[in-house]
């Protein structure tokens, strides 16, 4: 079974753009972005931005996971400022179980930010374990499983410019299995012919 593309480059860049006008206006004193390395990278970046009448500072940390779904996680990087009394914006690619998202909050809370709110491009909810407010919100996915635009899968398809479904148990077997598909030949367009209609 190919991939799909779930969200095209131009509907990525539509989200972007609605988040960050909803954070820019809700933080007239800028904002501090955190983005959660490495899937998030892309989408701060891009994220950073979009928000062009506040002041943008980005810091980052990056999260290990030690078992699947068990919560267990560990600081791999940690900030490179000090967060307390800031206004703080936690950048997710994706939020699934929650467990990375309210391990991060837990922490950064005890750090008495001055505010503090999640904003991810991709939603889960159906495989939710620990509900989180989700400030900012992207899109919201069924049971997709999603790479491109930060996702991966053993560090594979992070910089493709659209976010594609694909099966878990195929890349989990062959990780390679949707690199031709995905980035085809001759680039510069989403992947070439086997890609189908895009749908935002
Ligand atoms: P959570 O702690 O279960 O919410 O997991 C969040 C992390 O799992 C994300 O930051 C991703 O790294 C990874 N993840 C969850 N779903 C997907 C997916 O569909 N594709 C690639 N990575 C995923
Ligand atoms: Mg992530």
């Amino acid at each position: 079974m190919p991939a799909t593309v779930l969200l095209d480059a131009e509907a990525v860049a539509k989200h972007v753009s609605r988040l960050g006008a909803e954070i820019e206006r809700d933080h007239p004193d800028g904002v501090l972005l955190v983005g959660v390395l490495k899937g998030a990278l892309l989408f701060v970046a891009d994220l950073a931005r979009a928000i062009r009448a506040v002041p943008v500072e980005l810091d980052f940390m990056s999260i290990s996971r030690f078992a699947p779904d068990s919560g267990r996680v560990k600081i791999l990087q940690d900030l490179s400022s000090d967060i307390g009394g800031r206004d703080v914006v936690v950048v997710e690619d994706i939020v699934d179980t929650g467990l990375t998202l309210a391990y991060l909050i837990g922490q950064l809370r005890s750090r008495a930010p001055r505010n503090l709110s999640a904003c991810t491009l991709l939603d889960r909810p159906s495989r939710r374990i620990v509900p989180h407010e989700l400030r900012y919100r992207g899109f919201v996915l069924e049971d997709e499983f999603v790479l491109g635009y930060g996702l991966h899968t053993r560090d594979l398809y992070r910089n493709l410019p659209f976010v594609a479904a694909g099966d878990p148990e195929v890349v989990a077997a062959t990780p390679a299995a949707y690199v031709e598909q995905l980035y085809g030949r001759g680039a510069g367009n989403a992947g070439g012919s086997s890609i189908g209609p895009v749908v935002a």
